[in-house]
């Protein structure tokens, strides 16, 4: 089945009341819900509650059970005559036997819940719609002594004991919501709780609620909070609305966090934290997720979408939103060049594989497929490229507009984009393409330069290649941040322009350029395209040393980078000397923070690489990028001990200034390893065994379990014995094991999934041996299908849990067509044989179908 943009209608039938009552028992739940509904406009249609495979228990309207009800694929259809009617269900939901961890479920013990996108029907029977807004009051009753933390969405009301080792709380939410926004949470928690007062004088009670032994692990995403709602008050005008602001943590979760109104539930890796057990990258995350999530509050909840193909107006504008909190909290270069590696990662495969979609999709079967980095990142980057075109005083005004003119209601793509146009007073019509052509764009772009005359031509063009169901693309609007350098001053010549390209080709001249210029293209990567260029090597290099736009910099150095690995995996060999006279050049100049260089002195990912060859070859790019990597290591030995050295802290502490050092001297270790013997080794293993905090811990970790020294075994075994109580870095050591560029990675992996503490039950267990080993490119490529076959048995095993962690990890196997003929036909033999298993999810059986035929 379906579902298009095109067929929305706006509900039948509204719900402006809703009471739950719920009877809480891991076993069996009882939901009482009582609907207070109103006819929308003139029509005779029964009201249809959609359903999960509950039986309702008792259905009355305006207080009088009836019988006339029926079931229609798993939704109540009920005949009503009049035009407002209280409807009152009762059902029985089973938490503990909930795998699918949508819908109420148990978790640790815990009882909790994820609706968005459409898990609140398996709670009860409602309009599970996002455009269906109601005024939530929830009651909840639970043994005491095993669950005696209550929470739901608003304010808590009231509280009280009963006589049977029960008790009970009552929670109401003046702010009406869709039911994807619904949580409560039944637990034996406690809380770090702070006080956040607003602007306008209203103090928020904090609370971050955890298992009492992780309480400890709880500050940062506390102070990540505040900081948060600080800046979003700042930047955007947007003061929280509520007395309470909740965030529970739980182990059992498909995603990263959820943004319910006032109670946020988050999978704990973006929670707790503290220096020996989380690495910096992982304190990183949980102040972008806390942020975003709590950036819902606006851009999601007051504002919500009318329907699930509007997705990336809250999650596009909320990214962007995270984005730059995250980039004013320390480096913003290394920030969006973060960003930009993300994108580049996950976003750009997708738009050029057979799950390509516009951000606003126009048809899913499963919406869950949809939460995609399209959706997300790419989303994030349209509104990057409208708050560029309008400026930081327009984009506030039009953010202003639309959070005023939107407010309480549930909003479409276009009407965030109309604001745009009203307060910036821009034309975006053709902008909008956005919205709906898949695909990346390619830009073209040389220069001429005529040194008699004083005159530079760019000439500029774009296409972009088809996408499965658009077979022709429409030029898109580029905004292109550009600059020219002399080649003998290395000065710029004239000031950044933003150029807007519009058209499929177009000229621009520069007057007065007396020496030759050097182009300095899509700077900051303001606008998301793949830029090729006839810049030479050298050209590349000089960018890398003297472009005035950090971010800039970084591409120079990895355009070099690339071109020169690319070169490697077609010819057997290249030359590496430009590579590394660069990294010298980077490493020298005192300019750079440490973040930064870090970041510019690191290779391209293989699955990067391979997406810049016609056919991907695993072994010839893993080879090429090996032999680089060691060149790089031996040529500048001395060169990374002494960076190594440099950046040895003393002590632990959470700055962006130790952090650029630890960064560069796990990166520095890397080096020294690719080129050393078992003395590298024994200097990963040191720093493995003094390390203080986590991230020197599994920097030393990964070097030692990439290499070929005995070492690493004690090295595992020892982090294994140290951690095996804890959750979250047992799943680094899965995933550190399942990404190792070893010969044996295969192997290791098939072993790893018969191993005690591997369980598919637990989605990021799952995805730390199963998700890391498929974007392990070699290892996953290789042993003649076997690493297709070992993801393809997983996958089907875990659909029967939990369909949509599971069909996640297909992407992967889609890749097909971009392999060689032989693996290309032992992927698509695994996708045809997840099609063709029986009791298939319809999660699974879009992803695979569809990545078999586009
Ligand atoms: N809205 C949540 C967030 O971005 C994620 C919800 C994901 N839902 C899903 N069905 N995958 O913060
Ligand atoms: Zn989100």
């Amino acid at each position: 089945h379906v579902t298009r943009r095109e067929d929305y209608r706006p509900p039948d039938w509204l719900v402006p009341e809703i009471a739950l009552d719920f009877d809480l028992d891991p076993a069996a739940t009882r939901v009482k819900a009582t609907l207070h509904v109103i006819r929308e406009s003139a029509h005779d249609e029964p009201i249809r509650l959609d359903g999960g495979g509950q039986v309702p228990i008792t259905v009355m309207v305006d207080g009088t059970p009836i019988n006339d009800w029926r079931i229609e694929d798993e939704t109540l259809v009920i005949p009503l005559s009049g035009s407002a009617h209280t409807i009152e269900t009762e059902v029985e939901v089973a938490p503990e036997r909930n795998t699918q961890l949508m819908g109420l479920y148990a978790s640790g013990g815990n009882l909790c819940t994820q609706c968005e996108a459409e898990g609140f029907r398996r709670i009860t029977f409602f309009p599970d719609r996002p455009d269906v807004l109601s005024r939530y009051k929830v009651r909840m009753t639970a043994d005491k002594a095993r669950f005696p933390v209550l929470l739901a969405n608003g304010d808590p009301v009231d509280s009280g004991t009963l006589g049977d080792g029960r008790h009970w709380a009552e929670w109401h939410d003046p702010f009406p919501k869709p039911c994807y926004l619904f949580a409560m949470v039944a637990g034996d928690l406690v809380a770090n709780r702070a006080t956040f007062v607003t602007g306008s004088g209203r103090e928020v009670a904090l609370g971050i609620w955890v298992r009492a032994g992780d309480l400890s692990k709880t500050d940062h995403a506390l102070e990540a909070l505040k900081t948060a709602m600080a800046w979003d008050e700042r930047v955007y005008g947007r003061e929280y609305d509520l007395d309470v602001f909740n965030i529970v943590a739980v182990d059992d979760f498909n995603f990263g966090a959820m943004e319910n109104k006032g109670l946020n539930i988050f999978n704990s890796r973006y929670v707790l934290a503290d220096p020996d057990t989380a690495t910096d990258y992982d304190f990183d995350a949980i102040a972008a997720v806390v942020a975003h999530e709590y950036f819902h509050n606006w851009s999601g909840n007051r504002v919500t979408c009318r329907d699930w193909f509007q997705l990336s107006l809250k999650e596009g504008f909320t990214v962007f939103r995270d984005q730059s909190f995250s980039a004013d909290q320390g480096s913003a270069a290394v920030k969006r060049i973060e960003d930009v590696r993300g994108l580049r990662a996950a976003q750009f495969p997708e738009d050029a594989g057979p799950l390509a979609h516009p951000i606003r999709p126009d048809a899913y079967q499963e919406i869950s497929n949809f939460y995609t980095a399209t959706i997300y990142n790419k989303g994030a980057e349209v509104i990057r490229m409208m708050a560029t075109m309008l400026g930081p005083k327009r984009f506030r005004a039009a953010t202003d507009l639309y959070f005023e003119r939107f407010d309480g209601t549930a909003a479409t793509c276009e009407d965030f984009v109309a604001c745009m146009e009203e307060a910036g007073g821009i034309d975006l019509g053709q902008f909008r393409l956005w919205y709906s052509q898949a695909g990346t764009p390619r830009v073209t772009a040389s220069i001429e330069h005529d040194a008699g005359s004083g005159r530079a031509v760019l000439t500029l063009s774009q296409r972009t290649l088809p996408t499965p169901g658009e077979p022709d693309k429409a030029p898109m609007v580029l905004p292109l941040r550009l600059k020219l350098f002399g080649a003998e001053t290395a000065k710029p010549i004239g000031p950044e322009q933003l150029v807007i390209l519009t058209g499929a080709e177009e000229r621009i001249s520069f007057e007065t350029v007396t020496q030759r210029p050097v182009l300095s293209i899509n700077r900051g990567f303001s606008a998301p395209v793949i830029v090729e260029t006839d810049r030479t090597a050298a050209d590349l290099a000089f960018l890398s040393a003297h472009d005035d736009d950090p971010f800039a910099r970084y591409e120079a150095m990895q355009q070099l980078m690339l071109d020169t690995l690319v070169a490697g995996a077609n010819q057997g060999r290249a030359n590496h000397q430009a590579v590394i006279d660069a990294i010298v050049n980077t490493l020298d100049d005192p300019q750079l923070d440490r973040a930064f260089v870090a970041e510019a002195v690191l290779l391209p990912s293989e699955s990067f690489i391979g997406d810049q060859m016609p056919v991907v070859d695993p072994e010839a790019i893993f080879t090429a990028r090996e032999a680089l990597r060691r060149d790089i290591g031996h040529a500048l030995d001395a060169r990374w001990r002494a960076e190594y050295d440099a950046a040895s802290a003393t002590r632990f502490e959470y700055s962006p200034l130790a952090k650029g050092l630890r960064r560069l001297r796990t990166v520095a270790l890397g080096y020294i390893a690719a080129n050393g013997g078992d003395e590298a080794a024994a200097l990963a293993f040191a720093q493995f065994e003094a390390a203080d905090n986590m991230t020197d811990r599994q920097g030393a970790l990964t070097t030692l379990v990439n290499g070929a020294s005995d070492r690493r075994i004690a090295a595992l075994d020892i982090f294994y014995n140290r951690y095996s109580d804890n959750a979250l870095v047992l799943d680094k050591w899965f995933s550190t094991q399942a990404l190792s560029p070893r010969d044996d990675t295969l192997a290791t992996v098939q072993e790893l999934a018969g191993h005690r503490d591997f369980t598919l039950a637990n989605p990021n267990r799952a995805r730390a041996l199963v998700g890391a080993f498929s974007v392990n490119q070699r290892a996953f490529h290789s042993g003649n299908g076997a690493g297709y076959r070992f993801v393809t048995d997983q996958l089907i095993a875990l659909d029967k849990l939990n369909p949509q962690t599971a069909a996640k990890l297909i992407p992967p196997l889609g890749r097909w067509r971009r392999f060689d003929a032989a693996r290309g036909d032992l992927m698509r033999a695994e996708l045809e044989r997840i099609v063709g298993t029986p009791g298939l999810s319809k999660d699974m059986f879009e992803q695979a179908s569809k990545s078999l035929e586009g």
